[in-house]
């Protein structure tokens, strides 16, 4: 802390009335009960010697052993400076070095005041006192529990026998100070620099997201949403901000970082709020879950759309009041963890259909940033290629440049409207590491360029079909296993694949039925649709219910 004079503190300090809150020095403001003390420095006084700065009310707090100076110091006062209204309070704490003691007989004082700091301008004496009172007056100013500066005075220069003495206004908003507010600034370009990963940032959107999201790093331990399609950058952005806590010391704990669509049944109750011994067949010991790990670090659940309705409301009891039950348990677990969230899902539509839980969505949505393509923040693609290609040649120990012909054509066709970016930042990524591996000589020329573009064209548009059959299998790999959906036909894949997709998106088999069979059942006099579809799903092993 800067001791240093404050011009414009002590100028404010003019304008509004100066109410002083000093606690009685038993050494200090002692100075002997006969005339001499007039002519030695006792700090409290000498702050109604001053020409400069007029106290209209003078606060002294005085421990009970010192009723006899307080008295005398008192009478002292008020033939000092007559107008100056003076007021004692009483502290009778055992141990004046004993901090909780001091502490909270000094709280108890500011809570009875009834500051007015539109009127008053407090100012509060830390010269006297042991250190744990300078201490407890300093806290206590800090939190605005007392809503003023600090005042310090000292001896005159020419030594103890002058009773006017110096005084010295500190102001404990920082951001008065230039030289401390220009190196806040140099800090906080820092972190928002590290924030966007060191590389360069041209898209105006994504710059206002990150100078936000710095302060937000820094200052709070709230839930963070981040949202914005696949790639775009999330979970890179969120072990960014874990890294950029540890370095401002802001938390102490480790990143613990999982994705919850790898989270299924008993095992993702378990694996985030842990087990114990024999809670379910299989759970030989017991299990700490990720949010203990947690503990005092940064939980990040990636892909938080795809987590269970019972685990959503768990998380929700332990992102609000700390406490959680392991699985099987009976007793409470405790955990202080900051919780990021990622998802490329749109929460709210889930929050419609019933899949994701309202109250949570309306507690992680506190700090919600979406984060944008790289489609729509296309001014920072060229950066990102410098980037991709330092990445490239760290890893492989030799540089790679782009041909001057080259580098024209790809970035020509990366603006184009044909380059679609589907999966932003990882299509770029893989396309640069292409690249770069075939550039022989470590130059990419504009045949590796021509070859490359048509790859990602073709990606980009020849292939939607096999996209949706991918998304069909991973749909099924998911419920039946990678083994099971192995030995079903492709035909037979598309068919199941859409039949669960109904199903996840109805209420009840009943429903699922009536949709699934409706032109049938029309033609029939007597139908039972409930009936077809739960043979047709046990064929597969499947129980409706299990789908939802
Ligand atoms: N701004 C960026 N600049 C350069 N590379 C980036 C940027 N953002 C992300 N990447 C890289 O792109 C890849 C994908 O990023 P990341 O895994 O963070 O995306 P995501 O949004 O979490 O995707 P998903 O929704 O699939 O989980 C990573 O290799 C990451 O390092
Ligand atoms: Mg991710």
């Amino acid at each position: 802390m800067s001791l240093s004079k404050n011009n414009r503190s002590e100028q404010a300090a003019i304008k509004r009335n100066n109410v002083i809150i000093g606690v009685l020095g038993a050494r200090l403001d002692h100075g002997g009960l006969g005339g001499k003390r007039w002519r030695r420095w006792r700090p409290n006084i000498s702050m109604l010697l001053q020409q400069s700065i007029e106290i209209s009310e003078f606060i002294l707090i005085y421990h009970k052993d010192e009723e006899e100076l307080a008295v005398l110091t008192i009478k002292d006062m008020a033939a000092l400076s007559p107008q100056t209204k003076v007021q004692s309070y009483l502290v009778d704490y055992d141990d004046p070095w004993d901090f909780e003691q001091v502490y909270s007989q000094l709280h108890d004082f500011a809570s009875k005041q009834n500051f007015d700091a539109e009127k008053n301008n407090y100012l509060v004496h830390i010269t006297t006192g042991t250190h744990v009172v300078q201490i407890c007056l300093y806290l206590l100013t800090e939190a605005n529990y007392i809503p003023g500066q600090l005042l310090q005075t000292s001896p005159s220069a020419e030594g103890k026998g002058k009773p006017v003495g110096k005084y010295q206004i500190i102001d404990l908003d920082l951001s008065r100070y230039d030289l401390i507010a220009s190196r806040f600034e140099h800090e906080s370009r820092q972190a928002i620099a590290y924030l966007k990963g060191g590389i360069e940032t041209r898209n105006k959107d994504f710059n206002t997201l990150i100078k936000q999201l710095e302060q937000v790093s820094i200052r709070s331990t709230e839930p963070i949403l981040l949202t914005g399609a696949t790639g775009v950058g999330k979970s890179r952005l969120a072990r960014l901000i874990f890294d950029l806590k540890k370095q401002r010391c802001k938390m102490r704990g480790k990143l613990v970082e999982v994705n919850c669509a790898t989270l299924r049944g008993d095992n993702a109750m378990s694996a985030i709020f842990g087990h114990i011994k024999g809670a379910y067949t299989g759970a030989a010991s017991d299990r700490k879950g990720l949010l203990l790990e947690a503990n005092h670090g940064l939980l990040f659940l990636d892909e938080i759309g795809e987590l269970g309705l019972d685990e959503q409301a768990m998380l929700l009891r332990a992102i609000e009041d700390k406490t959680f039950m392991p699985f099987g348990s009976d007793k409470e677990s405790h955990s202080n963890f900051q919780l990021i969230a990622g998802t490329n899902r749109n929460l709210f539509k889930q929050v419609e259909k019933g899949e994701f839980r309202e109250d949570l969505l309306a507690r992680i949505n506190l700090w919600s940033y979406e984060m944008p393509s790289l489609k729509a923040r296309i001014e920072d693609l060229a950066p990102n290629i410098e980037h991709e290609l330092e990445l490239f040649t760290r890893k492989a120990s030799y540089k790679v440049a782009f041909n001057k012909g080259a580098k024209e054509k790809y970035l020509t066709f990366a603006h184009s409207e044909d380059a679609l970016w589907k999966a932003n930042f990882r299509d770029l990524n893989s396309s640069i590491t292409r690249m770069a591996t075939l550039a022989s000589g470590g130059r990419i020329t504009e045949d590796v360029v021509d070859t490359e573009i048509r790859r990602l064209s073709c990606d980009w548009h020849c292939y939607q079909p096999a996209s949706a059959e991918r998304d069909n299998q991973d749909l099924l790999n998911k419920i039946l296993g990678n083994e099971a959906v192995e030995q079903i036909d492709l035909f037979e894949r598309l068919q199941l694949a859409d039949v669960v997709r109904l199903c996840q998106k109805s209420k009840s088999l009943a429903e699922a039925g009536r949709k699934l069979f409706n032109i049938s059942r029309e033609a029939k006099a007597n139908s039972n649709d409930s009936h077809r579809l739960r043979i047709y799903l046990r064929k597969y092993g499947l129980e409706f219910r299990e789908l939802n």
